[in-house]
């Protein structure tokens, strides 16, 4: 199976999602729930806990996450990042620090405290800002077999001129990803 390869650290900037088949990162007010239930590659979270050594986000997705929760559930720990015009108002977290800066000023700090792992960018709109400023070196994406519909899209842009990408691994850098699905059938006459 085509795959890619093992993520590595080297103070590289990831956008880095799960991503619905529809692309979409969330679902409506910032629903996760579809992501229970999905599998990833063996190894595939401690990679990142590994490579990983600071992350960016957003006042959104920082305002929603719940309680005390953390990047990797806890399994990660390092410092974390966010992103907001008032931050006067945020509420304190430990190993978290409230920016407000542009965002090319927020990845040198945050890329700064990285130590020369990567810096995860776990935040579309921020993520957006820092591709049109040529400040992402890669749009890492775990594709779940699921369709959402609506949501929080990885790219929302409108009126933006396409963004052409190099694929990285196996293939050409113009070469498409062939993916092939079957609605997984649920309920009494079909199988989950
Ligand atoms: N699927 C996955 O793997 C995954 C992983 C992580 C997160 N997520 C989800 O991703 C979603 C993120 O939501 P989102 O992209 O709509 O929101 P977001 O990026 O988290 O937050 C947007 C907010 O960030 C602040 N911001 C953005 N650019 C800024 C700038 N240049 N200067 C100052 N502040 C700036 C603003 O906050 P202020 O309004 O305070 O100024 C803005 O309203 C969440 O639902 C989260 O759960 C998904």
């Amino acid at each position: 199976m085509i795959d890619t390869e093992p993520q590595t650290a080297g103070g590289k900037v990831l956008w880095h999602f799960t991503m619905s088949l529809d692309g979409f990162v969330a679902g409506p007010r910032h629903q996760m729930d579809w992501i229970t239930g999905v599998s990833f590659r063996p190894g595939l979270v401690d990679e990142y806990v590994t490579t990983t050594g600071a992350v960016l986000g957003g006042r959104d997705g920082w305002d929603q996450a719940t309680g005390d929760s953390r990047p990797y559930g806890g399994a990660w720990s390092g410092p974390i990042f966010v992103l907001t015009h008032h931050p006067e108002d945020a509420a304190p977290a430990d190993g978290v620090t409230f920016l407000s800066c542009n965002p090319a000023e927020a990845v040198r700090i945050a890329l700064a405290a990285a130590g020369g792992k990567n810096l995860e960018v776990f935040s579309p709109t921020i993520g957006r800002q820092l591709l049109e400023l040529g400040l992402i070196d890669e749009i890492d994406l775990h594709i779940a077999p699921i369709l959402l519909g609506q949501g929080i899209r990885l790219y929302d842009n409108p009126g933006s001129e396409p963004i052409r990408l190099h694929r990285v691994g196996d293939g050409g850098p113009a070469s498409v990803l062939n993916v092939r699905y079957r609605p997984a059938v649920t309920g009494a006459a079909g199988e989950s």
